[in-house]
């Protein structure tokens, strides 16, 4: 249990009562909460648990003014006490990719997933693999949204930017790629209700 939250909502409840939130109640989300919601991203799995994704936390008005300029005026960065920006660096992870094997496996996990990920991805080009390791941060990006709700948190995912432009201010390599940027902090609206299609609408039952 963190900090603020009285009591963790079930992942169902998470689930069913989040909706996106562009305007926060303007206080600091506690260290200890916003390192929980972090914490359970990183539970997310990924292929071969290479964990491509990277965080990036703002709680700095003159930061957030800046992205969001980047995020073409978006009004929710700003509002936010913090904006975690979401990202893979699969560079990183193809170079450091021998703390991802299970210490359980000893040497052999430790060469056994340099060999895997040199075969796969040694050949492909950086924005190739990148690819690849977006698709991984994507399935922490959403596990985020989960997790901070089941806190009592709010959030809104955003990919209404200039990848470049948010890639410069926060000094990260131009190889990276950003799952989004994800305003977080308590509801200070409701937001709308949920329109979705039905099961049946999207689902071939075989
Ligand atoms: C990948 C992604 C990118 C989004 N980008 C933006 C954005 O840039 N600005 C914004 O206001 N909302 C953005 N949204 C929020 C969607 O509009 C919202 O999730 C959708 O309408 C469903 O509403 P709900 O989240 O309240 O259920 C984005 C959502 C996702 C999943």
């Amino acid at each position: 249990m963190t900090a603020t939250a009285t009591r963790a909502l079930t992942v169902t409840e998470a689930i069913e009562t989040r909706r996106s939130i562009r305007k926060f109640v303007q206080e600091p989300i506690p260290a200890a909460d916003l390192h929980e919601v972090l914490r359970l991203a990183s539970l997310a799995p990924s292929a071969w648990n290479a964990q491509t994704w990277r965080f990036a936390v703002i709680q700095n008005p003159e930061v957030q003014a800046k992205l969001q300029e980047a995020a073409y005026g978006q009004g929710q960065i700003t509002n936010a006490p913090a904006v975690i920006v979401v990202y893979s660096d699969m560079e990183d992870t193809l170079n450091t990719v021998e703390e991802t094997a299970h210490p359980g496996m000893g040497d052999a996990g430790r060469n056994g997933q340099r060999k895997t990920f040199d075969g796969v991805f040694g050949a492909q080009d950086v924005a190739q693999r990148g690819a690849w390791g977006l698709s991984q941060a994507n399935i922490a990006f959403g596990f985020m949204m989960v997790a901070a709700r089941g806190l009592g948190y709010d959030t809104v995912p955003m990919l209404g930017f200039n990848p470049q432009q948010v890639k410069d201010l926060l000094g990260l390599p131009a190889h990276v790629q950003i799952a989004g940027l994800l305003p977080i902090g308590k509801r200070a609206e409701e937001g709308f209700p949920h329109h979705r299609h039905s099961v049946e609408r999207i689902t071939k039952f075989y």
